[in-house]
C-alpha cells in the first residue's frame, strides 16, 4: 500500500427508477460530513457516489414511461440525482453511472477473470425474485400477501408479490466463501458496523450460503456476459463492482487507473442503509476474495428514516424530496438536523415540528445569536476591529479547557461515525460560550472607562470571537455554508487563510484569530423561519 492512500468512502449507487428522497440524501450527507471531516484533518480523501442504472426495476419504469432505459436514466440523473448533490451541498469527488464504459468494460473483465478462475459455472435457477429489491429470495424470507395480494407470497420489504424466475443462468460459487467470511469477520470485528449489523451478518453466514445466479436471460437491460451475450449480468453483481471500477480495478500496471487503484483501494467505509447490508457484507467480499482483491475495511449500515413506522420508500410513495426541507430550512440545517437528531446506526423519523424546534433553539438562538452578539459588540465598542486580549482569568481558562475537551470528543466521535455525539459536543461548547457572555456582562464592563475595565472588555470580546473561530472550524464539515459566512464575519481569512484548510485537530489552540481582524455583522447565519413550513 502506498503511503498516501486516500481515505476512501462510498455511498450506495442509487436506482434511477425515481427521484431521490431524504433517505438517499441522508446517506450522502453522512458520507459528505465524514469525508469533509477527514479532509479537515489534512488527510487525502476520495468520496464516491453515483447511480445504479441497469436491471428490471429501471427497465420497467422506463417502459411504463414509454421510453428507453438509457434515455430514462439520463433524464433522471440530469434532472434529479446530480442536482440533489447541490441541494444538500455534497462535495463528492466522483459520480459513477453503471452505464458508463469505464464501468461496463471493467465489469466484463472482472467476470471473465472469475470464470477463468473456475468460480463461475452454468446452472438452472428456479425461485422467487423481488424486482423491488432486485433480489433472489428464499421461501423463508417471504410473507403471505393480504388484501389484493391474498394467496400470494410477498416481499417483506416491498409488500408486493414476488415473481418466479426459472432460467438457465451463470452461477457464482458463493457457497465456497461462507467459512472464510466467518473467519474474516471473527478476525476483523470492525469490518461490519454497528454491532447489530455485525451480528446479523454473522448469523446469516452461519446458516450457510447458496451459490448465486449472476446473470439473466429474459431481458436485455444490463451488461452482456462477455462469453455469452445472450445473458446480461445480474444487476447487483454489476452494481457492487462500481466501488472498484470507479477507481481503476484491474487496470494494467503502470496505467493511470492502476495508480489510482493503488492509492485508493481498499475502501475505508462503504456507507449503506441496513436494507442492503447482506449484499455488501456477504456477496461483495466473496466476489473480491474470488478475484484476490483486498476487502473493504468497513461496511457501515445505518438505520432507516421511517414514515408511519415503515421505511420511507420510492416504491411506497412515502418519499419526501430533500428540496421540500432544504427550501425552508437551508442545506446546513438539513445536514445538522439529520445527523444530530438520529443516532447514526438506528432508525429515526422526521417531523417538521422537531426540526423547527431544533433549528430555532440550536442554530438561530444558539450559534446564530452568539455570532451576531459578538459582531455587534466588537462593532459598538471597538469599531469592528478585534481588540488585543489581556490576561486570561479563570473564566477564560475554563473555556479553553472545555474547548480542548470538545475538540477531542468531537474528533473521536466523528471518526467513529457517531455524528450525534460529535455535533453535541460542539453544541455544548457553544452553550458554554453563550453562558460566558451572560456571566461576564461585557455591556456592563463597557460602562467604565478605566484601563483595567477596558482591558477586561477586550479580553471578553476577543475570547468570544476566538471561540467562534474554533466553532467555525469544527462545524465546517457539518454546515459548510453558515460556517463560511461566520469565517467571513470574523474576518478570519485575512490572517488564517481558507476555512477548509484549518485543521480540526489544531482548532483547540487558544488565541488564534489575529488581533486586528475586521469583524462585520453581515447577514444572520440562520434567518428566522417563515411562519408555516411549505409542506
Ligand atoms: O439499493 N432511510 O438503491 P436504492 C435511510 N441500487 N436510508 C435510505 C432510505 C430510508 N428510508 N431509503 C433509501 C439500491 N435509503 C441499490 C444499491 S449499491 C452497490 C446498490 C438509502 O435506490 C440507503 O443508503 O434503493 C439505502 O441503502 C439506499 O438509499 C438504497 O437506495
Ligand atoms: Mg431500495
Amino acid at each position: 500500500m502506498s503511503s498516501d492512500k486516500a481515505f476512501y468512502l462510498t455511498t450506495p449507487i442509487y436506482y434511477v427508477n425515481d427521484a431521490p428522497h431524504i433517505g438517499h440524501a441522508y446517506t450522502t450527507v453522512a458520507g459528505d460530513v465524514l469525508t469533509r471531516w477527514h479532509r479537515q484533518r489534512s488527510e487525502s480523501v476520495w468520496f464516491l457516489t453515483g447511480t445504479d442504472e441497469h436491471g428490471q426495476k429501471v427497465m420497467r419504469t422506463a417502459q411504463a414511461n414509454g421510453t428507453h432505459p438509457q434515455e430514462w436514466a439520463d433524464r433522471l440523473v440530469e434532472s434529479a440525482w446530480l442536482p440533489v448533490l447541490d441541494t444538500i451541498d455534497a462535495a463528492n469527488d466522483d459520480f459513477i453511472r453503471t452505464t458508463q464504459p469505464r464501468h461496463t468494460e471493467r465489469v466484463q473483465r472482472f467476470l471473465q477473470r472469475l470464470k477463468d478462475a473456475g468460480d463461475i459455472y452454468e446452472g438452472s435457477y428456479e425461485g422467487p425474485y423481488c424486482v423491488g429489491c432486485e433480489e433472489f429470495k428464499l421461501p423463508g424470507d417471504l410473507l403471505d400477501g393480504e388484501g389484493e395480494f391474498a394467496g400470494q407470497k410477498c416481499c417483506p420489504v416491498h409488500s408486493k408479490p414476488v415473481e418466479t424466475v426459472s432460467e438457465t443462468n451463470w452461477f457464482f460459487r458463493l457457497s465456497a466463501y461462507g467459512d472464510v467470511l466467518i473467519k474474516h469477520y471473527e478476525d476483523n470485528p470492525g469490518a461490519v458496523r454497528p454491532q447489530s449489523a455485525y451480528n446479523e451478518v454473522m448469523s446469516f453466514l452461519k446458516t450457510g450460503l447458496q451459490d448465486l445466479s449472476i446473470s439473466r436471460s429474459t431481458f436485455d437491460w444490463g451488461i452482456p456476459v462477455p462469453w455469452d451475450p445472450s445473458q446480461v449480468v445480474y444487476v447487483w453483481f454489476d452494481a457492487l463492482l462500481n466501488y472498484a471500477t470507479a477507481v481503476g480495478l484491474d487496470d494494467p500496471a503502470g496505467s493511470e487507473g492502476a495508480e489510482k487503484f493503488a492509492n485508493t483501494w481498499p475502501a475505508d467505509v462503504h456507507l449503506v442503509g441496513k436494507d442492503i447490508l447482506r449484499f455488501h457484507a456477504v456477496i461483495w467480499p466473496a466476489m473480491l476474495m474470488a478475484a484476490e482483491v483486498a476487502l473493504p475495511k468497513c461496511v457501515y449500515a445505518h438505520g432507516w428514516l421511517l414514515v408511519g413506522g415503515e421505511k420511507m420508500s420510492k416504491s411506497k410513495l412515502t418519499g419526501i424530496a430533500p428540496s421540500q426541507i432544504v427550501d425552508h430550512f437551508g442545506s446546513d440545517a438539513f445536514r445538522y438536523y439529520f445527523l444530530k437528531a438520529i443516532q447514526f446506526g438506528q432508525d429515526g423519523s422526521f417531523s417538521w415540528e422537531d426540526m423547527s424546534a431544533r433549528y430555532t433553539a440550536d442554530l438561530a438562538n444558539g450559534l446564530g445569536n452568539l455570532a451576531s452578539r459578538s459582531a455587534a459588540m466588537v462593532g459598538k465598542y471597538c469599531d469592528g476591529i478585534l481588540p488585543a486580549p489581556g490576561d486570561d482569568t479563570e473564566a477564560e481558562t475554563h473555556l479553553h479547557d472545555l474547548l480542548k475537551k470538545t475538540v477531542e470528543t468531537a474528533d473521536a466521535a466523528v471518526l467513529e461515525l457517531d455524528f450525534a455525539a460529535g455535533i453535541n459536543a460542539v453544541k455544548e461548547f457553544i452553550d458554554a460560550v453563550n453562558l460566558y457572555v451572560t456571566n461576564q456582562e461585557p455591556w456592563k464592563v463597557a460602562k467604565s472607562e478605566d484601563a483595567e475595565s477596558v482591558a477586561r472588555l477586550h479580553t471578553i470580546l476577543y475570547t468570544i470571537a476566538d471561540c467562534l473561530r474554533a466553532v467555525a472550524v469544527m462545524y465546517h464539515p457539518v454546515m459548510p455554508k453558515a460556517t463560511a459566512e461566520l469565517w467571513s464575519q470574523l474576518g478570519a481569512a485575512a490572517g488564517l487563510g481558507d476555512l477548509a484548510a484549518q485543521k480540526v485537530q489544531d482548532s483547540a489552540e487558544w488565541r488564534v484569530l489575529p488581533v486586528g481582524s475586521i469583524i462585520t455583522k453581515g447577514e444572520g447565519l440562520f434567518p428566522r423561519l417563515a411562519e408555516e413550513p411549505v409542506a
